[in-house]
């Protein structure tokens, strides 16, 4: 019984993570090499967790969207930001005038951490760490490398240090450009799981100013 519920409490990982996605790029990489590549990576130990959600969208998109990592519906789907969060990004992309089919949307880390909750088998969202942001930054990198979007758009705290660093708030700069050598125009916003996250009183208010930052971005998009 004990040892079920130690069991049932601890999150997937203590695999056995070589410490880099590197090791696992193609040579010669296109976006469909990659994305076969990503599904043998064992860059960390998160490869136990389930499928890998790769990147999606077109090559020549001129916006992507970067969020924090798969979420339990995109893990069982295999494709980014198509539970809540992405319901909400859809919206906002909607309102804006942004056809969801022309942007490219991925993830800091490929792969869902979870734990499974003490009572349920439910998984709970657990937030990557450091060290699984650097392992799994490799095939960010190969992404924006190949599509070289003009506008990239950062969604939360785990996509900014990623591409930011860890220095850069998001509540403080968000929905202005920051300077970056990543892309001709690189934006920050909040990630929509926030605002599903914010308490009645204040989520409404949380949905308007992201939806308003998407906006911002339809205006760069329109001017690249
Ligand atoms: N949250 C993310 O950051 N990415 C997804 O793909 C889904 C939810
Ligand atoms: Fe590889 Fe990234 Fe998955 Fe870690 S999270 S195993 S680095 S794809």
């Amino acid at each position: 019984m004990v040892r079920a519920a130690v069991e049932s409490a601890s999150p997937c990982g203590g695999g056995t993570g070589t410490g880099s996605a590197a090791d696992f790029i193609p040579p010669r990489p296109t976006l469909p090499k990659l994305r076969e590549a990503a599904t043998r990576c064992r860059g960390c130990d998160l490869w136990t967790c389930g499928r890998v959600v790769f990147g999606e969208g077109p090559r020549s998109a001129t916006v992507m969207f970067v969020g924090e990592q798969p979420g339990d519906q995109e893990e069982q789907a295999g494709h980014p930001f198509v539970g809540p969060a992405g319901k909400l990004l859809d919206a906002a992309l909607e309102e804006a005038g942004i056809d969801r089919k022309t942007v490219y949307v991925t993830n800091a880390v490929k792969h869902f951490k979870y734990e499974r909750g003490a009572k349920s088998a439910r998984r709970i969202h657990k937030k990557p760490n450091d060290t699984e942001i650097r392992a799994c930054h490799p095939w960010l990198e190969e992404e924006i490398r190949l599509t070289k979007p003009r506008v990239i758009v950062v969604l939360g705290a785990t996509a900014a240090q990623a591409l930011l660093g860890k220095q850069f708030r998001v509540t403080q700069q968000r929905g202005k450009p920051v300077k970056s050598e990543l892309a001709e125009t690189v934006i920050a916003t909040v990630h929509p799981s926030s605002v599903l996250r914010a308490p009645d009183g204040e989520r409404e208010r949380a949905r308007n100013e992201f939806f308003a930052d998407i906006r911002v971005v339809a205006r760069h998009i329109a001017k690249a």
